[in-house]
């Protein structure tokens, strides 16, 4: 196969094959948000699968998570990983105010935008803040407790982890309102760190008496669930009535979840007496996270609303929720086929693609075929021409007493010809009708019985002859390279060189040298 085809075909083949790639190839950019979450517990899931669910509707965001079970250290060894692995946005909620602003204000630094949610930093490297009111939160429970108790009775409160920033904040939203009344006594402020467990201790540990206590906050539900479970077991109480005058106070709590351990269902079975929803909106802060990386305007500091939970709103709330639970189900089960029918439409597309490809490389195939196909023929062609015009007449095989019978006038005719070319070679004037006359026959039928015979036409048989006489000239004779081309019928010298060229790919100056 000559040079020129196979140049075509690897052009062509790398062409398909860039062309299928590109086909097969999915979408592949993406953002790459880390969140670092301080804790693990239920509230904490619920955000998660919120957040989990805001980067699969926004289709090209992939969420890194990770726990620090309310430990510092490693809560700022996981931001710096989460960092290390390239991630195009930070979403935290820090353990402490002061311990993990190191590890934030590292990634800050790096350029990497910084979500803070819920919980509070100490430092001002961020991009984004996002929470609830907490004070807020510790003051109405602060005055849902005080109405409750007509002003009058004896409360304790039990915080959360020391150092975190709702807790400070719920703490002082909540002692603002009890200064404001004279007749309720603090007992006692007990110190947990959220979890169920830590108020279970915290009470135990507790020296003072507990018996006459009439509220407590719990500054979330687990904790307020805990210091119950504690004080029954103190108390000694087996029937879990609860309430003023009956051995086991009234609780509160705040988070407010929905779900089967959630505070509202607690309020609802009067476990609590009160909760206050604490909003989790992984699908906003998503949102954000989002119009941050696109480059859209956001708010710097975002409080979400919230809403106090009792008696009164607990069924309505839950009634609710379970709506929205089975409006959920029904658009994962839409998610999931939708997603079926993506993964269908991308084979599919792969299929359709390497059929192209295939067809493609097919036709490819064929046509590179066709191509070498008369390239071999053409140069067969060259060679009988040239077989047949450098023949002497004597070389001319003898054609078989079959042949003879079968076309006896052919090889006569050829050498005849050859005869006439020769013999007018020189004349730059000689013309097809000039070589037929010289023949006998007419200028068509010498056409078509020289390109039958030799497939080449009279005329290019005639500059073939030239050409080799010029060949043999430039050999055998002083001559310059212009008297060589007149000597040959040439009028143009530079036409001579380039025929030459072309039929030798040399020049005529080199044949001489
Ligand atoms: C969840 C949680 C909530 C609490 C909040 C305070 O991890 O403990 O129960 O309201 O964090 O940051």
């Amino acid at each position: 196969m000559n040079l020129m085809i196979r140049e075509q075909l690897t052009n062509t083949l790398l062409i398909v094959l860039l062309f299928i790639l590109a086909g097969c190839q999915s979408q592949k950019w993406h953002y790459k948000i880390g969140v670092s979450q301080c804790s693990a517990d239920i509230w904490r899931e619920k955000q998660n699968s919120e957040l989990r669910m805001g980067a699969y509707l926004n289709g090209h965001v992939e969420l890194c998570f990770a726990a620090a079970y309310d430990s510092d250290e490693r809560q700022v060894q996981q931001i710096d990983s989460l960092v290390a692995t390239g991630i195009d946005l930070l979403i935290v909620a820090p353990n402490q105010i002061q311990t993990i602003s190191p590890a934030i204000d590292r990634a800050y630094d790096k350029g990497i935008p910084v979500i803070v949610f819920e919980r509070k930093t100490s430092s001002q490297k961020y991009t984004a803040f996002i929470s609830a009111d907490n004070y807020e939160m510790g003051n109405v429970l602060g005055e849902y407790i005080a109405s409750q108790l007509h002003g009058k009775g004896r409360v304790m409160e039990v915080m959360g982890l020391k150092g975190s920033s709702p807790a400070i904040e719920r703490h002082k939203g909540f002692a603002n309102v009890m200064k404001k009344y004279p007749n309720i006594e603090v007992v006692a402020t007990l110190q947990g760190d959220w979890t169920e467990e830590s108020a279970v201790k915290a009470v135990h540990d507790y020296q003072g008496d507990l018996s006459n206590i009439d509220y407590v906050f719990g500054q979330n539900d687990r904790m307020a669930l805990g210091t119950r479970r504690a004080m029954m077991e103190r108390i000694g109480m087996s029937s879990p009535q609860g309430g003023i005058g009956r051995g086991l106070p009234h609780f509160c709590g705040i988070d407010g979840l929905p779900g089967e351990d959630g505070g509202i269902r607690l309020v609802r079975d009067s476990i609590l007496d009160a909760s206050y929803i604490y909003p989790t909106r992984g699908d906003k802060i998503i949102q954000l996270a989002i119009d941050i990386l696109e480059g859209k305007p956001y708010e710097k500091e975002t409080m979400m609303m919230s809403a106090l939970v009792t008696r009164d709103n607990a069924r309505v709330l839950l009634m609710e929720n379970e709506e929205i639970m089975r409006q959920s189900d029904y658009l994962d089960q839409l998610h999931s086929r939708a997603d079926d029918y993506m993964q269908q439409l991308d084979t599919q597309r792969t299929i359709t693609w390497l059929a192209c490809g295939f067809i493609v490389l097919l036709l490819l195939a064929i046509v590179l075929f066709y191509l070498y196909y008369l390239s071999k023929v053409r140069l067969q062609h060259e060679r009988v021409v040239n077989t047949l015009w450098n023949m002497k007449p004597e070389d001319v095989p003898a054609p078989s007493i079959a042949e003879q019978a079968e076309n006896p006038e052919t090889s006569i005719f050829i050498t005849r010809f050859k005869e006439v070319v020769e013999s007018r070679l020189a004349d730059s004037d000689i013309s097809v009708e000039d070589l037929a006359a010289d023949m006998n026959i007419s200028r068509v039928q010498l056409y078509r019985k020289v390109k039958t015979v030799t497939g080449s036409s009279p005329v290019e048989m005639l500059r073939t002859a030239r050409l080799q006489r010029a060949y043999q000239l430039l050999l055998t004779t002083e001559n310059t390279v212009s008297e060589v081309a007149y000597q040959v019928g040439f009028t143009a010298p530079s036409y001579f060189t380039k025929c030459f060229k072309d039929e030798y790919g040399q020049l005529p100056g080199d044949i001489r040298k």
